[in-house]
């Protein structure tokens, strides 16, 4: 039981009962280009593609409380202020209750019969965020209340807001028409954008200086005009502008109204800057004040948010045994899949939006998870991605997504990033089967005007590891490779560097045996692509590094009961029988698996069966074993936690999931459901003061065995562990696997389930697969029968109709 709520699973909503949830529960607004964060408390911010350099509200990070500042409504009733949200005056609520659903958070709280419905979403492709205001009289007798609203504007640069005041307080500028608040700072000079906070019915006041609405010595949970019960009609000029609107209200015992308030980021186009000197042409905002404000303008907005993730979602859908997985599967992964794809690391409770832009193997992993969706948004995607590789292979770690530029603070040379690149593109030509793509022009980052094709991206990136090998032919390592704390060439004794950038690569000799697995696995794909694409002499040339690679895998990195993970920079192994600490890693495991390592010589089967033996727990497996306990120069960050966080033997969910890949493999599909359940979200409700998190999507971390609080998630949401769930969830134990032949059905699960269906759209035609498993075990197709004709093998022939085609598959020896 958890005493915080519950899965709606129906209504696709997760309900929470009560606000004082054990940590504040997320959600997010928006779908292409204008995003919200919004907590459970309706706390949150939001920003216009890039949540550093267009942020349109403000938040504080890690205050105190720590989600404070918002999307706030106070509710003034005779001398009585709060608000529905709970938040910020926490003023006791007779009823509350949070909806976070798809595109959409709805917050209900009620005191003495006055009840107040907050629907907050997006419409997809609007950049407008609609905040739907419903109150309620549930009383009997009559009822005077006065509302204000608030929302605290950034100042568009988010870094520069929250560090540049002797500046931020002189530039904040703001103009009010009616009950439209334009907030328009350095609009004179430079920017072409302004945000629009308004209220589609008339008002009885407004405030836009914070000042003057919070006052100088109180705060949001006490603000003066809501105390006061008037608005002050204020304009705000430098300090910190806000938008506030006041609204009267009267309502006969059961009378409710409604309305909404709009926050829009608008963007002049070719429309005059001004109207006159000082006054800003406000035609395009004034514009979509009054669409928002016809008759049922809001409702038909939020019916778009409704047909939008309808659509979306039902291109995949299962009735399986399971119902964490159905649910997780059905609803909730597929939505963090799309949170994923659009933020990447870079906006969460965790992340806050000024630091990491989109990472680049971060980013070409969420489209293993996203692709089935929107192909077409993961295409440009792709694309957008490899243009930030460079000619000799290696890559931008991060790039800004409103510029689309790499970050050269933080430059390249994490030796894993580029294979990244292979298995995006590899997933999008079999979920498409478009090569049109591998013809895009798109150039390398340092080489102007350059044209060079996809293609080319991905030779270069097989190119740059065959040849940047280290003493035991083992690709080398660079900064670092997935794991960003394993820093084998670091050696940092200044805490006032970055473990990540600090460090002499040039020259190391520091090598990994996860890119090695990474790299086979990688080569393999290119191996079937080249097939599919009619060029034999490529796929065996190709197949020569995979195996030669391989060899070398075989040759130099099994430990004697499973595989190292590194060769430091001094040539000692990471992750061997040998260490003291550290013996065992998950990751060159499960590379090296499913890569094909150890699959004709039984290692692959002891590998894994080690990672059991030493890593898994029943809330997950854990990163390595034995925990660091001491600092290691030559190991970096990873030693630097302590024991049971994060690298140094946290379970860090995202390369669980490989592990229950290498299980289905393995043809072992009770593992694979046993491991996906101790780290999956839904399935912690009842240890959910232990757990925290949100209970609807993964955490990238939960603290292992090693820790004093074991259990404990922390950064949810923004993590790879979604992707990959989705991908070893659905193409892994259900086994529905887009190939360059067409949809494969290769199930592996556990031997108790009876069977399961799947509903997938595929290249444009839904398949309907029913699975029957009626002699019990997990793996193997032994009869399938496409619309009712028997087919050979377990590949369903492509069909063209964009209709309905009826599979039925039978399990067997
Ligand atoms: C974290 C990693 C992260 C890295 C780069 C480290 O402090 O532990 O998980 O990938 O920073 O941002
Ligand atoms: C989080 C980072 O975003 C990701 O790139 C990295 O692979 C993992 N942490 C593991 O260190």
């Amino acid at each position: 039981m958890n005493p915080y709520g519950y899965f709606d699973d129906a209504a696709r909503e997760y309900v929470i009962t009560r606000p004082d949830t054990p940590l504040p529960w997320l959600n997010y607004l928006g779908s292409d280009e204008y995003f919200g964060l919004c907590t459970n408390t309706a706390g949150g911010y939001t920003f216009w593609k890039d949540a550093k350099l267009r942020r349109i509200s403000r938040y504080r990070y890690n205050n105190m409380p720590m989600d404070l500042g918002g999307r706030y409504l106070y509710v003034r009733d005779g001398d009585v202020v709060w608000n529905p949200g709970w938040k910020p005056t926490k003023t006791a609520l007779d009823h509350y209750e949070c909806r976070h659903g798809l595109g959409y958070t709805k917050i209900v709280g009620r005191k003495d019969s006055v009840e107040v419905e907050l629907l907050f979403f997006v419409p997809p492709g609007e950049n407008t965020e609609v905040w739907k205001t419903t109150i309620r009289n549930t009383g009997d007798v009559a009822k005077s209340i006065t509302l204000f609203s608030f929302i605290e504007f950034c100042l568009f640069e988010a870094n520069n807001d929250m560090t540049n005041y002797q500046r931020t307080y002189s530039i904040g500028e703001v103009e009010v028409e009616g009950a439209g608040i334009y907030h328009k700072t350095e609009y004179r000079e430079r920017r072409n954008h302004y945000a629009l906070f308004g209220c589609t019915r008339p008002v009885d006041g407004f405030d836009t200086s914070r000042d003057a609405f919070v006052g100088v010595h109180n705060g949001l949970n006490d603000p003066d005009v809501p105390l006061r019960g008037k608005s002050r009609n204020s304009i705000g000029h430098g300090w910190n502008p806000i938008g506030s609107h006041q609204i009267n209200l009267t309502l006969a015992p059961g009378a409710s109204e409604s309305f909404a308030f709009i926050l829009a980021y608008v963007e002049q186009g070719d429309e005059p800057k001004f109207d006159k000197r000082f006054v800003m042409n406000k035609s395009v905002g004034r514009a979509e004040l009054e669409r928002y404000s016809r008759p049922g303008a809001v409702d038909a907005a939020f019916a778009k948010v409704e047909a939008y993730w309808d659509n979306l979602l039902a291109r995949f859908q299962t009735e399986c045994p399971d119902p964490h997985a159905s649910r997780m599967l059905n609803t909730w992964n597929q939505y963090q899949c799309m949170a994923t794809f659009n933020l990447s690391r870079s906006a969460s409770l965790f992340e806050t939006g000024i630091g990491r832009g989109m990472g680049f193997r971060d980013s070409n992993q969420d489209i293993l998870g996203f692709v089935h969706m929107i192909p077409e948004r993961a295409r440009q995607r792709i694309l957008d991605i490899a243009s930030t590789q460079l000619v000799d292979g290696t890559c931008y770690h991060q790039y800004q997504p409103l510029t689309k530029k790499g970050n050269a603070e933080i430059g390249g040379n994490f030796n894993d990033d580029h294979l990244w690149l292979v298995l995006s593109t590899a997933s999008y030509l079999r979920e498409t089967g478009d090569r049109s793509i591998l013809d895009a022009a798109i150039g390398y980052a340092d080489v102007p005007g350059s044209t060079d094709s996809l293609l080319h991206h991905l030779e270069t990136s097989i190119a740059y590891t065959l040849r940047e090998r280290g003493p035991h032919r083992l690709p080398l390592i660079g900064h670092a490779d997935w794991n960003d704390c394993l820093n084998l060439n670091c050696f940092s004794t200044e805490p006032n560097e970055s473990f990540q950038l600090i460090g002499d690569v040039e020259g190391s000799k520091a090598e990994s045996v996860m890119i090695a697995g990474l790299f086979l696995y990688a080569a393999r794909e290119m191996v079937s692509m080249y097939k599919w694409l009619g060029r034999p002499a490529d796929a065996d040339r190709v197949q020569s590094y995979y195996d030669d690679m391989l060899a070398t895998v075989e040759e130099q990195a099994w430990d004697g009961e499973w595989y190292i993970r590194a060769f430091d920079a001094a040539g000692n192994p990471v992750g061997s029988k040998s260490c003291e600490e550290g013996k065992i890693f998950i990751e060159s495991q499960a590379w090296c698996v499913l890569g094909g390592a150890g699959a004709s010589n039984g290692r692959a089967k002891q590998a894994m069966e080690s990672v059991h033996k030493y890593l898994y727990t029943p809330d997950g497996i854990i990163l390595q074993q034995p925990a660091y306990s001491e600092y290691h120069l030559e190991l970096g960050e990873i030693s630097s936690y302590p024991p049971g966080y994060k690298e140094n033997a946290g379970i860090f969910c995202h390369n669980n999931t490989w592990i229950n890949l290498g299980w289905c493999l393995l043809g072992d599909g009770d593992r694979a459901l046993e491991y996906y359940l101790s780290i999956c979200p839904s399935a912690k409700e009842d240890k959910i003061d232990t757990y925290r998190c949100e209970p609807y999507v993964y955490a990238q971390m939960i603290a292992g065995r090693d820790a004093d609080t074991p259990g404990e998630a922390k950064n949810s949401w923004l993590t790879g562990t979604a992707a990959w769930t989705f991908l070893s969830v659905s193409q892994g134990l259900l086994g529905i696997q887009p190939s360059y032949e067409g949809l494969r059905v290769d199930p592996c699960i556990p031997k108790s389930w009876p069977g399961f269906s799947v509903s997938r759209m595929y290249r444009g035609t839904t398949y309907n697969i029913t699975v029957d498993n009626p002699s019990g075990i997990c793996q193997g197709v032994r009869r399938m029968t496409v619309d009712g004709v028997v087919v050979d093998g377990n590949v369903i022939p492509p069909s063209a109709s964009g209709g309905m085609v009826d599979v039925r598959v039978v399990l067997g020896a």
